[in-house]
């Protein structure tokens, strides 16, 4: 397993891995590794013959400075754990120097509306910065597959939507969510949550599933109401949003179509710790 610190030896490595006909995966992540970045990680192992691991911590994608300082940051484990994946993974740990120098700023992009909902609504600039960081990466690694979680399915479709626009050749692909064994989906960020929210926190995807079993016969407003008033009663939970919403272009459903796929989205605080999730419905 090789470790790098800077973009021009990982770039230099790589290419002799290109020269030896050998494909190259990416996975993207922040650190602070789960078994939910451990499947995407043998998923990509499965289908290329090395795979990048980057592990960076991006500001340009946290509004609030008190989320960023609190983001759990563990790169020795995540060596150790990846040690144990395969010798065939290479991780890329950058320093922030390395990637932004002295400008820390995002590029702006243009995502035909798809950060103007959910997500992007609550967090100022968030997908600017995903996009700046996952473009850099992208093109430092030029690997035949990039793999990312659908628990952020939201920035999955950005990523698709930044990756077109650019015209970067590398194929995207999304992977389906871990969750804990009673149903809270796998993030980095359950670590910050008590003993007792935690094993709570399977309330998030119990109401998903229960919208879910409305979907066929109720319409997405009367769905809505029910979720907000399930989180009102506990009171462990804050409902930041809930969105029944067009997989592709993420704008909230109004009428049902026949031909359309549609997901539920929800971001809850528990423990002042911000959570997403999110389930297909058809
Ligand atoms: O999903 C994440 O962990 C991050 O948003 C990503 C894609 C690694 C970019 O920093």
């Amino acid at each position: 397993m090789r470790l790098f610190h800077h973009k021009k030896e990982l770039v230099s490595h790589l290419d002799d891995v290109r020269g030896k006909k050998r494909t190259i995966g990416l996975v993207p992540t922040m650190g602070a590794l789960h078994a939910g970045h451990i499947s995407l990680v043998k998923k990509a192992l499965s289908e290329n013959d090395v795979v990048v691991v980057s592990i960076f911590v991006n500001p340009t994608q946290f509004d609030k400075k008190d989320d960023l300082e609190k983001y759990p940051r563990s790169l020795e484990k995540d060596v150790a754990l990846l040690e144990n994946v395969s010798d065939q993974v290479i991780i890329f740990a950058p320093t922030v120097d390395e990637i932004y120098g002295d400008n820390i700023k995002s590029q702006s992009y243009e995502f035909d509306g798809l950060d103007k909902v959910m997500e992007g609504e609550f967090r100022d600039g968030h997908f600017n910065g995903v996009g700046t960081i996952v473009e850099l990466l992208l093109r430092t690694v030029a690997p035949d597959k990039a793999y990312f979680g659908e628990k952020d399915f939201q920035q999955l479709q950005i990523i698709r939507k930044m990756a077109e626009l650019k015209k970067l050749p590398y194929t995207i692909i999304g992977c389906p969510i871990e969750r804990e064994s009673h149903g809270l989906a796998m993030s980095s960020r359950n670590e910050r949550l008590s003993k007792t929210t935690r094993e709570q926190a399977n309330f998030i995807y119990l109401t998903l599933e229960t919208a879910k079993s409305k979907f066929g016969t109720e319409n997405a407003k009367n769905i809505a109401d029910w979720v907000k008033s399930e989180f009102d009663k506990n009171p462990l939970f804050d409902l930041e949003y809930f969105e029944i919403a067009d997989e592709a272009t993420l704008t909230p459903m109004l009428k049902k179509q026949d031909n359309q796929k549609y997901r539920a989205f929800i971001a809850v605080y528990a423990d002042g710790v911000r959570l997403i999730d999110n389930l297909r419905l058809n």
